[in-house]
This record gives structure tokens, sequence and C-alpha cells, in this order.
């Protein structure tokens, strides 16, 4: 054993196993990752409740890793895009139960599918939803109850970034509320680890499978349209798999539902910390997309990716081993303080807050990115426009787990300045 912790470079402190959920829970995550910035960038962790893993704790690293994605994989086969182990699920047949998406493939398969997804995303349908979205947040925010308090991730975060996939999917209105549901389970990676939950988070994709097959088979019917479900039908895509389709579409619903949800809520807590750059950015809104990227990268929504090493390689004086999995952590190159200055404060001017991390980098770069930014500045706009200020009513709660970053509940009161 201790050969191999030798060869592995260091001895890595038990408090370095960055998988642990109580650490995101009780927000204490930024000391451990700065710890490990300043002395040991990639270090390696043994016999977590994941298993083993590589830390890689800076943009330059993590940077240098995404941009080798033919050594460095993302694809399922080998273990995909969390650090979960492979759990290695069966369907009541036996049939073996794996999702795949293409966030979760290496090219050229990745390389297809992204084609077929991506033309959803382009500045010209980003120009055809704007309206859209701000009629829905302008009629959000009017119904919220000033001076009263309320869960701003329910009434707000939640129901803007639904809308939004709703409309992306052009899915049943009134059944909306579903996408949330088999969000929250499909992205929740310390669910899969419970023995007790896994049959029922299982049960839960297929119920997703079997109602998303039926709009397969309506949007089959109907000519080509815009909507995310029909260009798959209506594209090289319409030759996948069952499981591989429900996987594309987890992929599409926890993509663009946690995140902007989590960044949504960051935007109130955040400005609730600090209540100096809260001001300035009331008396200036023209800082508004700025603060939109300032805000993507002091949340930091998905804490990290994994790749796993396809053969062994020398990253800046580590050995990885062929088979190792590599923890990208996000969340700490988002405040390494060789790049921001002062990194635990949400500054709305900031000059270089679009360096971060938060969407990845190279070929898998976040496909929804402009969209999320999109519907965070509209919120933005429309708060500015009302004078809203939403301040935080005592403790938030967390998510618990070390892949999804963000809130579950934060009771919020409305005032106007
Ligand atoms: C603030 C909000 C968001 C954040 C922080 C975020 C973050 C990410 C990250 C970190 C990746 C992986 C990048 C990598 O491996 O290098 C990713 C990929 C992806 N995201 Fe997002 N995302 C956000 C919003 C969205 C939205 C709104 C959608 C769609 C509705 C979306 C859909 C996707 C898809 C489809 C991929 C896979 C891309 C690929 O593998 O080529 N995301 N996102």
């Amino acid at each position: 054993m201790a050969t191999q912790l030798e060869t592995r470079g260091n001895l890595t402190p038990a408090h370095w196993d960055v998988s642990k959920p109580e650490i995101y829970t009780e927000d204490r995550w930024g000391p451990i990752f700065k710890e490990m910035r300043e002395i040991a960038p990639i270090n390696f962790v043994q016999e977590s409740h994941l298993g083993d893993y590589w830390n890689v704790t800076t943009p330059k690293a993590i940077q240098h890793v995404e941009a080798l994605p033919d050594i460095f994989s993302s694809s399922y086969e080998h273990g995909g895009i969390t650090l979960l182990p492979d759990l290695k699920e069966s369907l009541p047949d036996g049939t073996p139960f794996i999702l795949p998406m293409f966030i979760a493939m290496d090219r050229p398969d990745h390389t297809a599918e992204r084609r077929v997804i991506a033309p959803a995303f382009t500045p010209a349908e980003m120009t055809r939803m704007t309206e859209d979205i701000r009629r829905r947040t302008a009629e959000v925010l009017d119904s919220l109850p000033i001076g009263e308090s309320f869960d701003w991730v329910d009434k707000v975060s939640i129901e803007l970034t639904t809308q939004m996939l709703a409309i992306l999917f052009d899915f049943p209105w009134e059944d909306r509320r579903k996408l949330t549901l088999w969000s929250d389970w499909a992205g929740d990676v310390e669910l899969a680890m419970d023995d007790n939950k896994r049959e029922q988070r299982m049960a839960m994709m297929l119920e997703m499978g079997a109602y998303f097959q039926n709009l397969w088979d309506e949007r089959l019917k109907k000519g080509a349209a815009p909507d995310l479900i029909s260009r798959m039908v209506h594209s090289g895509m319409r030759d996948m798999t069952h499981l591989e389709y429900i996987g594309n579409l987890i992929l599409l619903i926890v993509g663009g539902n946690d995140t902007t949800r989590n960044s949504m809520s960051g935007y109130v807590y955040g400005l609730d910390q600090f209540p100096d750059e809260r001001e300035k950015l009331e008396q200036n809104p023209d800082l508004i997309p700025n603060a939109v990227s300032e805000i993507i990268r002091w949340q930091t929504p998905l804490a990290h990716m994994r790749r796993t090493a396809l053969q062994d390689y020398d990253l800046f004086g580590q050995q990885i081993r062929q088979g190792d999995k590599l923890g990208l952590w996000y969340l700490s190159a988002n405040r390494d303080e060789s790049v921001f200055e002062n990194p635990d404060k949400l500054i709305v001017d900031r000059k270089n807050a679009r360096r971060h991390l938060s969407f990845g980098y190279g070929i898998h770069r976040c496909v929804g990115a402009r969209l999320a930014e999109l519907q965070i500045r509209i919120l933005l706009e429309e708060m500015a426009a009302r004078r809203y200020r939403a301040t935080v009513d005592g403790p938030v709660e967390r998510v618990a787990a070390c892949f999804v970053h963000g809130y579950k509940k934060m009771d919020v009161t409305l005032s106007t300045y």
C-alpha cells in the first residue's frame, strides 16, 4: 500500500477527500481546495466512498486534461462524467441499465450527436427566444409577494428553468414539474449510491422513458420542428436505442435545469453575502452582463466533471495510470487566486469574470451556455426594471452532493429600492 502511495507522488490527507457530500451541505469546501492548490494541486485520493480518484484543482491542469479527450475519456464505457463508481445496474429482464448520452461519449460519436443539438442554441435561436423568456420571467416576478418570506428556489429558480425546458422540448405544459422531479432524481449522485433508493431512482427513469417515448412517437408523425425532441427524431439520431434516447434527454434536462436553477439562486445568495456589490449593481444596471458571468463563476453550479485515463500519462509530474479516474474540480479552479483576485468575493464588475471554467473547456464545453446566460441576464434585468431587491431570511439548505453545487431551499423577502 505504502509503495503505491509513493508512486502516486503524495500522501493525501483524509480531509482532501472532497467527494464527501457533507463538505457541500456545510459549505466548507473553500479552505480544503485552497490547501490543495497550495500544496499539491494534483493529488490522489484512495478508498473514498466513490472509490479512488485524482483531484485536479487548478485551471491550467483542468484545461490540459480537457484538451486531450482521446487520452482522458468522458465515455460511459469507462465510467462517464461523475466520480460515481460503475454500479453495474440491470433492468428487471437482466439488460444492463446504461444510459448513453453524448456528454459521456468520445469522438466520433460525441461529435455526431452534439451536431444535432447545437443548432438549438445558436445566437439566432437565442434572439428568437428572448421575448418569450422575458415575458415568462416578468410573469413569475409579478406573481411574487413583496415584504413576505417565500422560497426563492421553488418559486423563481425552479419555476423559470422548468418552464424553459418545457419550451425547449415542447413538453405538455401542465406536466412540466415532472421535468423537475426527474431532473432531481437523475442528477443526484448520492441517491444513485443509496441501495434503498436506487430501485426507486431506476423506476423514475423508466417512467420518464415511457413518457418521452410517447412524445417521440407523436413527433415522428409530425414534420420537422425546432423543439429538441423533433430535432432528435428527424435527424441522424433517430436510430438511437430507447436507452440512448432517454440518456440524451436526461442530459438535456439535468444540463439545463439544476445548473441554471442554481445560478439563479446563487445570484440572490451571493449578492446577499456582499451587499456592497448588490448596491453597485442596483446603481449601475449596465453591469448586468458582466455580473451574469461573475455569478456563474462564483456559484460554479457543477462542482466537477470526471475523466478516465485511457493510457498512462505524466500530468505535471504526477503519474496517472490507465484506468484512473480524475475529478476536474471547476469549483476549485474558479477560486484560483493566481487567476482571480480576491476569488471568494462576488465582484459584479470583475474584469476577467468570463475566464471561469463553470461551463467546462474543449470539445464538451457546455452547449447551452448562451441560453443559460440569456435566462440569467433577463432575470437580473427584470429585477432591475422593478427595482426589486431580494434579501435572504436565515440559513439556506444546500444540495448534499459533490456534483451539483447548489441550494435546495432559500427563504427570501422582496423589497424595492
Ligand atoms: C449556468 C448553467 C450551466 C452550467 C454551469 C453548465 C455546465 C456544463 C458543464 C460543466 C458541462 C461539461 C463541460 C465539459 O465536460 O468540459 C456542460 C455540458 C453540457 N451542457 Fe451545460 N451548463 C449549464 C447550462 C446548460 C443548459 C441551459 C443546457 C441546455 C438546455 C445545457 C446542456 C448541456 C449539454 C447538452 C452538455 C454536453 C455538451 C457536450 O458534451 O458536448 N447546459 N454544461
